[in-house]
């Protein structure tokens, strides 16, 4: 078999995987007295417990030692920006830490290109969506044929988060914010041991604004886990990634390369900033190959 049958293979098993693992938890649901929740985009696989995992788009289960996360985290403050279903929360509250999960108040908040409309967002995200989801066409015709945002924001962001944080029992306190918006005053603590920026950056058009919003909150180590330029440049450089065609723009825009983030961290009050190392896997059902740098800063 050449290389490239063994990617189909491989595609195609983790499209199956993820069409099993939706089935298996949307019936599991179902059995535990929950509604019909196949409306719901999932992006982090989370064991649920009792037979309960959703079937998401990343599975870090068992693939977080990369990312060199303190093993025991009682009685650390830790900050989660860009939270989404809250894997990494749930994972840091169940080391022992008292977590604070920030994500987007709304859809209509995801940062714009200059002269983006809001028109051409909604299409955006469903194009996310669409493209992740398993849903059936008649699923995503009553989801976009009403108030798209709302039933998105829903569907794809809030819902999930919430319906985790209640099954677990967590006691994770979510709170509602852009990146550049986090402040002591709204998340009603002066500041972190740790803060965990995973994949947000890069949907920033803004990073250097964002990273300088969240390291103020940090007084301890800043962990930063995303893609970067396949480049050897040594320079300290961010490639632009959003696209050239007005409207089709992706939620992608920037990728510093780690000297960038280094020089970036350092100015920004930090002694250290390293490169800890790189996680990979593959996406599901796509099966489209990431892999994501790890930075540790360090106050
Ligand atoms: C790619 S997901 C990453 C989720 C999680 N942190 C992880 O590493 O798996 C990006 C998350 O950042 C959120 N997000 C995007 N732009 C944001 C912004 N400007 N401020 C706060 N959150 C944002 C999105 O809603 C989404 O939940």
């Amino acid at each position: 078999m050449n290389s490239a049958s063994n990617l189909d293979w491989s595609h195609q098993s983790l499209r199956q995987e993820h069409i099993q693992m939706a089935a298996a938890f949307n019936k599991r649901a179902v059995e535990l007295g929950y509604r019909d929740l196949s409306d719901f985009f999932w992006y982090h696989t989370i064991d649920l417990g009792d037979g309960l995992v959703t079937p998401g788009t990343y599975d870090y289960r068992f693939n977080l030692e990369p990312f060199r996360f303190p093993e025991n985290m009682a009685g650390m403050q830790v900050l989660d920006v860009g939270s989404g279903t809250g894997f990494f929360a749930f994972e840091f509250e169940k080391r022992g830490a008292e977590v604070t999960s920030v994500d987007l108040p709304s859809m209509a908040s995801l940062d714009r290109f200059p002269g983006e409309t809001l028109e051409q967002t909604i299409r955006k995200v469903e194009g996310m969506m669409r493209e992740h989801s398993l849903l059936s066409t008649d699923q995503k015709r009553q989801i976009f044929g009403r108030d798209a945002l709302q039933e998105l924001y829903r569907t794809h962001l809030d819902g999930p988060f919430q319906f985790c944080h209640s099954r677990l029992g967590s006691k994770v306190v979510r709170c509602y914010s852009t990146i550049y918006e986090v402040s002591p005053e709204k998340l009603g603590k002066e500041d972190f041991d740790l803060v965990f920026l995973g994949d947000v950056l890069l949907h920033t058009i803004n990073p250097l604004q964002a990273l300088a919003a969240v390291a103020a909150l940090c007084r301890g180590t800043l962990i930063v886990s995303q893609a970067l330029p396949e480049t050897t440049e040594t320079r300290p450089i961010m490639l632009y990634v959003g696209g050239e065609e007005p409207g089709k723009d992706e939620v992608t825009w920037w990728w510093p390369n780690v000297p960038c983030f280094e020089q970036i961290l350092r100015k920004l009050g930090f002694r250290e900033a390293t490169l800890a190392g790189y996680h990979t896997g593959r996406v599901r059902p796509g099966g489209g190959a990431y892999k994501r740098a790890v930075i540790h800063a360090r106050r």
